[in-house]
């Protein structure tokens, strides 16, 4: 059981073990078919300006379904025995660089999150097209193909022509299938001859919750991923039943301090800041405070005013070199990667920091 941050580190770096050779899934693709005349969520620009291909493919094939043996223990460990198998149908939506030489060698395999009704990606992020990664998604669950129960906006609704075949009888089956999707990009067939050298399997949200159950009870099985990143999760775990959003209970993810009026908080310098933790940039070299906690999900940003922007940063070449050391810095702690260097620092340059009046 994931419980601090901390632990994430511990997932990347698993090692893919023998995988016992089991019946690959029928491939079809790449689908051209349909009304609209492209698939759904696809990449919301021109890909061939970035060097990318976008190809989508059928996967058919069966999948097995765990049971649970014993209980859901918060060391995560867990022991997962077979209960049936069931057909299914899905897509697998791919973007490769065109150029073999671009291609980084990792594929990142997205859990689709359905909890909206329909599908949601959140890993496609301009960087992993910039680092040349392999970006793949994969539906595992029958919310995304077939809709929610009231007012359905799954793919079938959206394209009745091209996704009218996609069927996913149950969720019991969506961690096999997310291991079949690894061995499926790993044999180069839907990568257009490009072989991984490494799979990396990342959700977010309820995705982020099933990835967690998947790391627990059926990596140690299959050894399909070589990295796993459950993100967005807190700590929680699906289960292995065949339902929809269906999380364990009594896990409840991280501690969080609170203060001294009992509300969650963390330790923050006098602007507000959080201490601590990964200082990326924004918050090593600030031109604001932020906040997280006091706005729902938006959080708010305080701009620190003229004068003390001035008092920190006296001129904009000691602003620009704080922020180039501070990416450099980033990139050695290895949470940022090398073109964001370029990005930190080109920001830094065209920002009005410290304030100059301008007459152009
Ligand atoms: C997309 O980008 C490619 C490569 O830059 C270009 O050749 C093509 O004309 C663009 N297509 C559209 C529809 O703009
Ligand atoms: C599993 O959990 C239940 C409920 O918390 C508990 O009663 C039971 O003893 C546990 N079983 C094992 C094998 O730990
Ligand atoms: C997952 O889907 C829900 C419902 O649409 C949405 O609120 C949430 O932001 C999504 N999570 C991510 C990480 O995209
Ligand atoms: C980095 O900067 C380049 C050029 O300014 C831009 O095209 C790209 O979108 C930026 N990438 C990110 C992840 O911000
Ligand atoms: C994963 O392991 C389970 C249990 O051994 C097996 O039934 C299943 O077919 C495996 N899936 C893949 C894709 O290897
Ligand atoms: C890839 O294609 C080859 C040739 O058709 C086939 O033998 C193999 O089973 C396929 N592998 C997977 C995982 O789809
Ligand atoms: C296991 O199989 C039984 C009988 O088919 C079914 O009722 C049960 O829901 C299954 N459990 C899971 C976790 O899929
Ligand atoms: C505790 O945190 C809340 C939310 O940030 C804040 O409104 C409150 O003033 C804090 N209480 C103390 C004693 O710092």
């Amino acid at each position: 059981m994931l419980r601090t941050l901390s632990s994430v580190s511990l997932l990347i770096g698993l090692h893919a073990i023998a995988v016992t050779a089991n019946k690959p899934p029928i491939i079809q693709g790449p689908i051209t078919v349909g009304t609209k005349g492209h698939p759904f969520s696809a990449y919301a620009g021109n890909i061939s300006s970035i060097g990318y291909v976008e190809e989508e493919f059928f996967l058919s094939g069966d999948a097995v379904r765990y049971n649970v043996v014993g209980n859901l223990t918060s060391d995560g460990h867990w022991t997962l025995s077979y209960n049936s198998t069931a057909s299914y149908k899905t897509r697998m939506l791919i973007r490769r660089p065109l150029d073999h030489k671009r291609f980084n060698g990792d594929v990142l395999v997205e859990w689709i999150n359905v909890s909206g009704g329909f599908d949601i990606t959140s890993t496609d992020l301009p960087g992993v097209y910039e680092a040349g990664y392999i970006w793949a998604s994969i539906d595992a669950q029958a919310t995304g193909i077939e809709g929610g129960a009231t007012n359905p906006q799954g793919l079938i609704q959206w394209d009745p022509v091209r996704y009218g075949t996609l069927n996913i009888p149950d969720d019991a089956i969506s961690y096999d299938i997310v291991s079949q999707a690894a061995s499926v990009l790993r044999s180069g067939n839907v990568t257009g001859g490009q072989i991984p050298e490494h799979a990396i399997l990342v959700g977010a949200s309820q995705s982020g919750s099933r990835v967690l159950g998947y790391t627990n009870g059926v990596q140690p099985l299959n050894g399909s991923y070589d990295a796993i990143i459950p993100a967005i999760c807190a700590g929680a775990s699906s289960d292995f039943s065949p339902v929809p959003a269906h999380p364990t209970p009594g896990q409840s993810g991280r501690t969080v301090a609170t203060n001294s009026s009992g509300v969650m908080d963390y330790v923050r310098d006098a602007d507000g800041n959080t201490k601590g933790g990964i200082r990326l940039p924004e918050l090593a070299v600030p031109v604001a405070g932020y906040n997280g906690i006091n706005n729902g999900l938006s959080g708010n940003t305080y701009p620190f005013s003229d004068s003390k922007l001035n008092a920190l940063y006296p001129t904009h070449q000691e602003y620009v070199a704080k922020v180039k050391a501070a990416a450099y810095a980033s990139l050695h702690e290895k949470v940022i990667l090398e073109y964001q260097v370029k990005n930190y620092t080109r920001a830094a340059e065209v920002a009005n920091v410290p304030p100059q009046c301008t007459s152009s």
